[in-house]
């Protein structure tokens, strides 16, 4: 509901805020004030403010944020507050690291079935989720509820493997594949390169401003 009226940029920074006042909850922090949060974020305490006003504000003055509201509003905005599906398609080394990652279900991503086509893959498990042959896909998308599908093959087979996706209805796309993905609009992919953050590091080591 939110999504359409605020910019991409806030967007991009709530999940940080999000993980910001999670610490603190964990630390027994009740409320914060804009300058003690912009001092620990290293915003902004008008950012802050701006940023947070967007979705009414939830600040009040002289009081600060409280602390468990915020973090339970912005969970809500970033759709936190529901459980998603996940599967894993290719359970090589990335797809196994994404399986074994527990905190995921901490935040409502639960990883219900890994898909690989290696036959010494397929009747496995990698901690206690079972890795299924590809040729069920189709029938498994069919049958459960999968909210988002991980692509984790080959770059050459990420392209072929999303439309078949996206065909057999999966609408969110969690990209680690290093290609682009030509998808019809109702599909939400989201890339993950860890390489292009590394080629930023790089350009930031050789002198240059943060980007
Ligand atoms: P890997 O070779 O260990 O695993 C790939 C797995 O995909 C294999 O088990 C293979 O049998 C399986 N596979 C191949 N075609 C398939 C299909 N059609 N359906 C289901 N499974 C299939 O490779 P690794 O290291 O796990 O990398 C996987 C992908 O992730 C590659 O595209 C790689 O470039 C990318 N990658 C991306 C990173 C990132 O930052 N986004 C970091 C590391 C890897």
């Amino acid at each position: 509901m939110y999504k359409k009226e605020i910019s991409k940029a806030v967007i991009n920074r709530l999940p940080r805020y999000y993980r910001y006042l999670g610490d603190l909850l964990e630390k027994d922090v009740v409320r914060i004030s804009s300058k003690e949060l912009s001092e620990k974020m290293k915003v902004t305490a008008s950012q802050i403010r701006q940023d947070l006003n967007n979705f009414g504000g939830f600040g009040q003055q002289g009081y600060g944020y409280n602390v468990e509201y915020l973090h339970s509003e912005i969970g809500k905005i970033l759709g936190l507050d529901t459980n998603y599906n996940v599967i894993i398609i290719g359970a090589g080394n990335l797809g196994q690291a994404l399986a074994n990652y527990v905190d995921f279900e901490r935040r409502g991503f639960f990883v219900t079935s890994i898909f690989d086509i290696s036959p010494k893959l397929i009747g496995t498990q990698i901690r206690g989720i079972p890795v299924l042959s590809g040729d069920e896909l189709e029938e498994y998308i069919k049958n459960n509820k999968v909210d988002i599908a991980a692509i984790t093959v080959p770059k050459t087979k990420a392209p072929g493997t999303a439309a078949e996706l996206a065909k057999w209805g999966i609408r969110g796309i969690w990209n680690f594949a290093p290609t682009d993905l030509n998808l019809p609009k109702d599909v939400t992919v989201e890339n993950v390169h860890l390489a292009e953050s590394l080629m930023k590091l790089s350009y930031r080591l050789s002198g240059n401003e943060d980007i």
